[in-house]
C-alpha cells in the first residue's frame, strides 16, 4: 500500500504471488482504474461456480435448464456490443511503418494520453479481477503467460474456459518471469448507489496493442476478441510480433489430425477468415465412403508454429477452449460440435427456448421445424410468424458458445502436447461465391504464399461493419497481423530457406473455397463433412497418389481423383465449383494489383514475379 492513490484499497495480493513487476503493475493499474475491490482469480472450479452465480444474480447470466443443458448459462450482450470492432483496433508501434497500411495506428505517446483519462476511474464501483493465464500448456517452452486485469466477471469466467487460467501460472512466473500485461475495462464506472446494467459497455471503444512493450489495453467492449485478451490481441497480434522477432509464426489457423484406415496420421493447419469454417473443419466427421478415416481436433482458431531442428514445423494450439459461432451449427453440419455443447457451456447472444434451453438459426434442420416461441437474443418474443414478417433473427449472426476443448469428443490426444504436432500441409481458404475454385495446390512454397497473400473473402458478422463484401484478407490475418503485412509475407517466405537448409520437405500449401454459388444463389458444394473428399485428395497428393491437373492457379483434382462414394455429385456440378473463368480471373488479378499497390512498401518482389507468371498462363 505504498501508492498515494491507493489509500483504503487493499490489493489482496496472495502470499504465493512473488513477481515484483506484476505486483507493482497491479498496484499502478488499481491506482489508475480505481476499482472498489481487487480479486485475484485462482482458477478453481469453486471460483468458477461462484462467479457464474454472481453473474446470474446480476442478471448477466441466465442459468439454463439443468436437465437439458447442465451447468450452462446464457448471456445476452448490449445490442451495440456484438462483435470485434476492427475500426477501433490499433497497433501502436513506435514507427508507423511497422504497423503498416492494413492496421490503424497512433503514436504510442498520443495513444497513452488518449487512454489515460478514459482509464482514470474506469472501474469505480466494480471489482478488478486479476486473471492469470497461460497461452499454451503451462510451463511449456512454447507457451507464454499473460495477466488480464478486467472489471468483467463475464470475462473472468470465459478466460477460465478459453485458457489455462489459475494460480499455477504464478508458479511458472516465479519472481522475475515475463508476462504480457493486458488491461480490460468495459468502461462503465458506477457512481455511488448507481444500479448496474446486465451488459455494461461504452459507446467509445479502443482495442490497443503496443508491440514494442508487448502490452494490451482494451476499453469499452465486453465481447469476444475485444475483451478475452488472450485470444486475438495476445495470441495473434502480440504473438505475431514475438514470432517475427524469434523466428516462428502466430496464425489464424485451425489444426487437425487426419488418420487413414492404415493408421497413418497427418497434421493439417488451415487459415480461413472469421466465420468461414475453421471450427467446422477442425471437428469434421468423415461421410459415408470414408470408413476407417478419422479427423481429430488440435485447435479451432489459432496456431503457434515453430520450425524445429529436424526441419519440420511444429504447431500448438495456444488456447484451451472454443469461442465458436453458434448459428449454422447442427447435428448435420457439425455433430462433434453439438456433442461438445451438451454441458458446461457459456452461450452468448443465442435465443432462449420456453423450456430454458438454447436455440439458434440452423437448429431447425435437426428438429425438422421451427420452435413455436422463443425469447430472442435481445429479450424480445420471437415466433416463426414474427421472423417471417420482420426478418428478426432469434440468435445474433455472431452468437457464440464458450466451451472447454476437453468437451470435444473428437479432441486429438496430442492437443495438449507441449511439443506440438508436425504440420504436413497448410490450407488457405476464403468465402467466395464466384471465381475461386474448390481446391488447388500450390506448385511451390512461393506460389502458396502468393495464394495466401492475395486471398479474398466476403465479410461476415464476426466483425462490426458491412457484411458480404469481398475484401482481401491475406492469410486470414487482415485484422490480426500485429505488424507490417509486407514484412509478414517476407517472414513466411524466409521460412522456406530456413527449413530447406535443415533438409526437410516443406509442408504442401493448398487453397480452397467451399462457398461457390450457383445462379440461384445456392451453395453448390455440400461442404461440412463432405469437405473430407477434398482433404483426402490433399493426402493423396502428399502420398503421390493423385496426378491432378495444371491450372493457371495451381494443381487441381481431376473429377475421377475424388472419392465420390455416398455422394451424388456429377462431373457437371464438379465443373461448377472448379472451373476457372478467364474473364473473372482477369478481374481478380486487378484486385491483386490493388493489394500490392497498397502494400508496396517492403512488398517481397517475388510476389510480383509470381503474379506475372499467373498472368502469362492466363494469356496463353
Ligand atoms: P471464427 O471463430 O470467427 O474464427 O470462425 P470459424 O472460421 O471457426 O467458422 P465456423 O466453423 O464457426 O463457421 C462459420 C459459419 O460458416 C457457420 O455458420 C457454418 O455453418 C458455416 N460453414 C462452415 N463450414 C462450411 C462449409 O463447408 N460450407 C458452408 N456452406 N458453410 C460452412
Ligand atoms: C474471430 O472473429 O475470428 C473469432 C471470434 O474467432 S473473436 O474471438 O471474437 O475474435
Ligand atoms: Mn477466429
Amino acid at each position: 500500500m505504498n501508492h498515494p492513490a491507493m489509500q483504503g484499497l487493499n490489493l489482496n495480493t496472495p502470499s504465493y504471488v512473488k513477481n515484483a513487476r506484476l505486483i507493482a503493475w497491479v498496484a499502478d493499474m488499481a491506482a489508475l482504474c480505481k476499482p472498489d475491490n481487487v480479486y485475484w482469480c485462482d482458477g478453481s472450479d469453486a471460483e468458477y461456480q461462484r462467479l457464474c452465480q454472481q453473474l446470474v444474480d446480476a442478471g448477466t447470466f441466465k442459468k439454463l435448464n439443468e436437465a437439458k443443458r447442465p451447468n450452462s448459462f446464457l448471456a445476452c450482450s448490449d445490442p451495440s456490443d456484438v462483435a470485434r470492432v476492427e475500426d477501433r483496433t490499433y497497433i501502436c508501434s513506435a514507427d508507423k511503418e511497422n504497423a503498416g497500411p492494413t492496421n490503424n495506428w497512433m503514436a504510442p505517446d498520443e495513444m497513452r494520453s488518449t487512454l489515460q483519462p478514459l482509464f482514470d476511474g474506469c472501474m469505480k464501483g466494480r471489482t478488478m479481477y486479476v486473471v492469470p493465464f497461460s497461452m499454451g500448456p503451462l510451463g511449456s517452452h512454447i507457451a507464454h503467460i499473460g495477466i488480464e486485469l478486467t472489471d468483467s466477471a463475464y470475462v473472468a469466467v470465459n478466460q477460465k474456459i478459453m485458457t489455462r487460467m489459475g494460480k499455477a501460472v504464478f508458479d511458472v512466473l516465479g519472481v522475475d518471469g515475463a508476462f504480457v500485461p493486458c488491461v480490460h475495462t468495459v468502461g462503465a464506472p458506477l457512481a455511488e448507489g448507481q444500479k448496474d446494467v446486465t451488459w455494461p459497455c461504452n459507446k467509445t471503444k479502443y482495442i490497443v496493442h503496443y508491440p514494442e512493450t508487448r502490452e494490451i489495453w482494451s476499453y469499452g467492449s465486453g465481447y469476444g476478441g475485444n475483451a478475452l485478451l488472450g485470444k486475438k490481441c495476445f495470441a495473434l497480434r502480440i504473438a505475431s510480433n514475438m514470432g517475427r522477432d524469434q523466428g516462428w509464426l502466430a496464425e489464424h489457423m485451425l489444426i487437425l489430425g487426419v488418420t487413414n484406415p492404415q493408421g497413418k496420421k497427418y497434421h493439417v493447419a488451415a487459415a480461413f477468415p472469421s466465420a468461414c469454417g475453421k471450427t467446422n473443419f477442425s471437428m469434421l466427421v468423415p461421410p459415408a465412403g470414408f470408413d476407417g478415416w478419422k479427423v481429430t481436433t488440435i485447435g479451432d482458431d489459432i496456431a503457434w508454429i515453430k520450425p524445429h531442428a529436424d526441419g519440420k514445423m511444429y504447431a500448438i494450439n495456444p488456447e484451451a477452449g472454443y469461442f465458436g459461432v453458434a448459428p449454422g451449427t447442427n447435428f448435420h453440419t457439425n455433430p462433434n460440435c453439438m456433442a461438445s455443447l451438451d454441458k458446461n457451456v457459456i452461450f452468448t447472444n443465442v435465443a432462449l427456448t420456453d423450456d430454458g434451453d438454447v436455440w439458434w438459426e440452423g437448429m431447425e434442420k435437426d428438429g425438422g421445424s421451427l420452435p413455436a416461441h422463443l425469447i430472442d437474443w435481445q429479450g424480445k418474443d420471437w415466433t416463426p410468424q414474427i421472423a417471417k414478417e420482420t426478418g428478426a433473427k432469434a440468435a445474433h449472426p455472431n452468437a457464440r458458445f464458450t466451451v472447454a476443448a476437453i468437451n470435444n469428443p473428437a479432441l486429438d490426444p496430442e492437443w495438449d502436447n507441449p511439443d506440438g504436432v508436425a504440420i504436413d500441409a497448410f490450407i488457405f481458404g476464403g468465402r467466395r461465391s464466384t471465381t475461386v475454385p474448390l481446391v488447388t495446390e500450390a506448385r511451390s512454397w512461393m506460389e502458396g504464399v502468393y495464394m495466401a497473400a492475395t486471398m479474398g473473402s466476403e465479410t461476415t458478422a464476426a466483425a462490426v461493419g458491412q457484411m458480404g463484401v469481398v475484401r482481401r484478407d491475406p492469410f486470414a490475418m487482415l485484422p490480426f497481423c500485429g505488424y507490417n503485412m509486407s514484412d509478414y509475407f517476407q517472414h513466411w517466405l524466409d521460412m522456406e530457406r530456413k527449413l530447406e537448409s535443415l533438409g526437410h520437405t516443406l509442408p504442401k500449401i493448398f487453397c480452397v473455397n467451399w462457398f461457390r454459388k450457383d445462379e440461384a444463389g445456392k451453395f453448390v458444394w455440400p461442404g461440412y463433412g463432405e469437405n473430407m473428399r477434398v482433404l483426402k485428395w490433399m493426402i493423396d497428393r502428399l502420398e503421390d497418389q493423385a496426378k491432378g491437373q495444371d491450372t493457371i492457379f495451381g494443381i487441381a483434382p481431376q473429377y475421377a481423383e475424388i472419392n465420390w462414394t455416398g455422394l451424388d455429385f456429377s462431373a457437371q456440378q464438379f465443373n461448377t465449383v472448379t472451373s476457372i473463368d478467364k474473364a473473372a480471373w482477369t478481374e481478380e488479378l486487378k484486385l491483386h494489383t490493388d493489394l500490392f499497390k497498397q502494400l508496396e512498401h517492403h512488398l517481397p518482389k517475388e510476389l510480383g514475379e509470381t503474379k506475372a507468371a499467373i498472368e502469362r498462363r492466363l494469356a496463353a
